[in-house]
């Protein structure tokens, strides 16, 4: 029997895109908040004995960690067989390392909850720096779906003689990859951290690039300062205005509106968080992944 799939608030478009490629079925429920901000969940479609996949993207994690929770342990007391999450932006996998003294490594806390909710895991590009592997936290099967193919594609497609740019080293391995599938140059830059929004980037030698494009890339933009430093580095150098191309579009307050302001060709990002910038599909490739998955946890395709 297919999957069943529930996509929480705010999942909707990527859970009815998946449903459609893949064929799954798409479950109804009810998901609300009480007045006092608890969640309540009632599934209307018949989950026991089913494959239940839940599609949510965890940007603004601590409100949607809950209901996910949630959703996972009713599926699962109403007699799931078993539990996907499809988590298109894995949250809480920068605090990778204890930066300061007194501090946890977060990424482990967080994978020990997604853990316990699902049966097994799907995402794109998770930050995976000083983890290397998601299986070094994550005790559930996973799979980390690579965006690079698509952005490729997508800068193939509206780029003219495009240079990819990494803003900071931690972003080579994704411009790498899109760099090859591209068939085009790419460079990264050094980026300093001070502080959440206090961020500088320097930048090599630019000045044999200046007949290119420039496309910054990068995973996250959150605060946006590091594609906004990244943006200013370039317009020094004498470079035209860049496209800016990020995996997971956060864009925290005002940061979109900022990136905008500073001066940028064009922002692309992919579908992992709905928004307004969020023009590269990643379904396709999330739904090979999840489908690929569940075979393996069937024992199928090992
Ligand atoms: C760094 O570790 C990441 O790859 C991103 O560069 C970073 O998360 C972007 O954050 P922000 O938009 O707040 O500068």
């Amino acid at each position: 029997m297919k999957p069943i799939l529930f996509a929480l608030p705010g999942n909707e478009a990527m859970g009815a895109e998946l449903c459609r490629l893949r064929g799954w079925e798409a479950g109804d429920w009810e998901v609300r908040s009480f007045p006092d901000g608890e969640t309540h969940i009632r599934y209307l479609s018949e989950v026991a004995g089913r494959e239940v996949i839940l599609v949510c993207s965890l940007d603004r994690p601590n409100a949607r960690v809950v209901p996910l929770y949630l959703a996972a342990g009713v599926a699962r007391e109403l007699g799931a067989r078993r539990i996907g999450l499809v988590v298109p932006y894995l949250a809480y996998m920068r605090q990778d390392a204890r930066f300061h003294s007194g501090e946890g490594v977060t990424a482990r806390h967080f994978a020990g909850l997604l853990g316990r909710a699902g049966d097994w895991l799907v995402t794109v590009d998770p930050h995976l720096h000083r983890i290397h592997r998601l299986d070094e936290i994550y005790g559930i099967p996973s799979r980390v779906v690579a965006a690079a193919p698509a952005i490729a594609a997508w800068v193939v497609e509206h780029v003219g003689q495009p240079l990819l740019i990494g803003p900071d080293e931690e972003s080579e391995q994704w411009v790498a990859q899109v760099a090859a599938a591209a068939d085009c140059p790419y460079t990264v830059l050094r980026k300093v951290r001070r502080g959440d929004r206090d961020v500088s980037v320097s930048a090599p030698e630019l000045a044999g690039w200046r007949e290119r494009t420039p496309v910054l890339v990068d995973d996250i933009a959150s605060t946006a300062r590091t594609l906004i430093a990244a943006v200013g580095r370039l317009r020094e150098a004498g470079m035209p205005p860049p496209v800016c191309v990020a995996v997971h579009p956060l864009f925290v307050g005002e940061a979109y509106a900022e990136l905008l302001a500073a001066g940028v060709a064009e922002v692309a990002c992919t579908d992992t968080i709905a928004h307004r910038c969020s023009r590269i599909g990643m379904a396709a490739a999330i739904g090979d992944a999840a489908d690929a998955l569940s075979a393996c946890c069937d024992g199928v395709g090992i």
